[in-house]
Formats: structure tokens, sequence, C-alpha cells
């Protein structure tokens, strides 16, 4: 049988462009023991990707040039010679961007879609999820009544960010690139305040404004001049858990900002950059208590899904201009 595949065919200078991918096909053999042929569903595409995409040693190792793009998938079981899986059961796995894949059992995750539509295992029951939660309350310490600003507020993890914060009595001000995201974030999703960061011409004098009692935690997304602003406006004694700097993926050149040692120091503020693998061991607590409040309906979430297994370069490349709310998934439509 032979199935369809997308592969890294150069790496992207800046922004990745088209051209960087490769499709091609491959045939798969019989499944062995211990095996699952497995049909692909949903397939994420993560800012994380972009780092991968280099030749620069991380804390996942790059892509291999003409080798399949590797990341969350959402798969059905079609066939099995693994006792743990059936035919028809649904799985979570790190898998190649291919239509269909043959896979060993071990390091699949079996979904329950009765809990959420299997989508969410990617989202705010997936590794964006658990990212806001860890990096929120084991980081960022969130007591009632502080004040939380979060960049990159519109997205998988900046809008459960937000949440969880809410939950925690929070006063949650987001910064987000589009009207249509922040009328979401404020009507939908209960965020008090957001900022057009791309409309707003003096980001550090509007979250002066609108956090009159300054910062206490700062969920930075983004990175570069947005974090700078929020930065500037910082509490005494406050967290700023480091997530993402999606803002910084695809410089050529290291920008140099202002040196934001000085207010970190004199303000006793806590800089903690995390990895969601450093949770692993809890995963269970996050997904626990991120179901929970999904059941509950105390928590929503937002899926832009373009539909198309060829849409994956485009899908992931627009997460760079802001085209998703919410967790951008690509669904396999045949
Ligand atoms: N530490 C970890 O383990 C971990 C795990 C997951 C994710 N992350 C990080 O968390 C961040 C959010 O990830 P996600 O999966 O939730 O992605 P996402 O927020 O769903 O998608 C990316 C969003 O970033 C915004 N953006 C893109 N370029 C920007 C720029 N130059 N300046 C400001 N905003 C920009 C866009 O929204 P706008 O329309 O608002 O611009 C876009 O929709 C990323 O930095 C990611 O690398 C870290």
């Amino acid at each position: 049988m032979t199935t369809q595949q997308i592969l890294l065919g150069s790496r992207p200078e800046g922004l990745p462009v088209a051209g960087n991918f490769l499709f091609s096909e491959t045939n798969l053999s019989d499944i062995e023991k211990s095996e699952v042929l497995l049909k692909g569903l949903y397939y994420s595409v993560d800012p994380y990707m972009r780092g991968r995409m280099n030749d620069r040693k991380s804390y996942t190792p790059p892509f291999e040039l003409n080798k399949p793009i590797v990341g969350g998938v959402v798969a059905e079981v079609v066939d099995s010679k693994a006792k743990e899986f059936k035919p028809g059961d649904f799985v979570l796995g790190t898998l190649p961007w291919q239509k269909s894949m043959i896979s060993p059992a071990k390091g699949l995750q079996k979904i329950d879609t009765k809990i959420a539509p299997a989508s969410y295992y990617l989202g705010i029951l997936g590794m964006p999820g658990l990212t806001a939660y860890f990096g929120l309350m084991d980081i960022g310490k969130p007591k009632a009544g502080e004040t939380v600003v979060i960049s990159g507020a519109a997205g998988a993890v900046g809008m459960v960010v937000g949440q969880i914060a809410k939950l925690q009595g929070c006063k949650v001000i987001g910064i987000a690139g589009s009207d249509e995201k922040i009328k979401l974030l404020k009507e939908g999703y209960g965020f008090d305040n957001v900022v057009n960061y791309k409309t707003v011409p003096d980001m550090k004098k509007e979250i002066a404004a609108i956090c009159p009692d300054g910062v206490d935690i700062y969920f930075d997304n983004v990175g570069g001049s947005i974090s700078d602003a929020v930065i500037s406006n910082i509490n005494f004694y406050a967290r700023i858990p480091l997530c993402g700097q999606i803002s910084l993926y695809n410089t050529t050149e290291q920008p140099t900002g202002p040196r934001l040692q000085p207010m970190l120091l004199t303000r006793s503020v806590l800089m903690q950059g995390f990895i969601i693998f450093n949770y692993q061991a809890r995963y269970a607590e996050g997904f626990q208590a991120l179901s929970g409040w999904v059941k509950e309906g105390k928590i929503k979430f937002t899926e832009t899904i373009v539909e198309g297994f060829e849409k994956l370069p485009e899908a992931l490349i627009g997460l760079f201009s802001g085209n998703n709310t919410g967790k951008m998934i690509v669904k396999a439509i045949e």
C-alpha cells in the first residue's frame, strides 16, 4: 500500500515558504507484532515546529531533510497486532505527516472521545492545554485579585491561560492581533480587557492605563517588543512564566531589546522558562483539571480547522501571521 507524505525539503531562511516542504509517496509494508496501522484524522501544527526546521541543537532534535515532518496526530487504528489497540480505536501520538502510517503501539495514547471531541486532544486536553495549566499554576502561582497579562492570548495556549486565571479570581488582560479575536476573548471567554497590539500606538502606555495596579503575572507567549512593554509595568514580586517567543522564531538576526534585568532585579521578579515535557510526571493531574473544567463548561475552547492533508504546510506557516484563533488543526478529509 502506498500513502502520501510531506517531507522537509529544505530549511527555511526566516518565515517558512511552501517550497520548504516536499510532497512524496511511500510504501507501507505489513504490520508486525506490537505494531498498528493508523489513518491520520487530525494533524497538529505548532509554533515549536519552526525551531525543528532549523539545523540547530535544541530540546528536540531538528527535523531531518527529506524525511517526513513529525508532530502531534490524532489517528484511527485500522489494523492492529498490538494487544493494547483494536481497529476503530482513536489514538494520539507523535507521528509522521503521512495519510496512513505504521507505528509501534508503544508511545501511543488511547483517547476517549466521550470526554471531548478527538481533536481536543491536540489542544485543550493535549500539549497546549497542559502548557497553559502548568505554566500558570506552577510558575505563575496566581492569587485572587492579581492582574494577569497574557500575550498570544487568542491562541491555543493563551485562551486557556486566561480562563484558568479567571477561575482563580484574577483580573485578566489579553494581547492579540485582531479585533475579531479581541471580541471573542472579551465577550466569549470573560477576559476583562484585550489589547490589539497591531493598532495600539504605544503598548507600554496602554498596558499602564489598563493595569492601574501593575502586572502581577505576565504569561509570555510572544516575546520581543510586546514583552518589553508589559515588563515595563511589572510589579514587585511578579512572576513571568516564559512559555514562548513566537515573534522571534523567524528572525535571521538576533534583535537587541531594552535590558530588562535591572527591572527584574529591583522588583524581585521571578522569570522562569519552561518546556512542557518538564511536567511529564504530572500530566495526569493537568488532564484531570482541564477535562473537569471542560465537562463542567467552565472552560471553552476554539479550534481553527483547516481541511485537507495537503494544507499542512500552509496551516503551519499561517501561525506566524495569526491565521488561527485557538488551536490550529488540519483535518484529513478522505
Ligand atoms: N514552553 C512550552 O512547552 C510550550 C508549549 C506549547 C506552546 N509554547 C509556545 O507558546 C506560544 C503559543 O503557542 P500556541 O500553540 O498556543 O500557538 P497559537 O498562539 O495558537 O498560535 C500562534 C499565535 O501567535 C501570534 N503571533 C504570531 N506571530 C506573532 C508576532 N510576531 N507577534 C505577536 N504575536 C504573534 C498569532 O496571533 P495574533 O493574531 O494574536 O498575532 C498566532 O495566532 C508559542 O510561542 C509556542 O512556541 C510553548
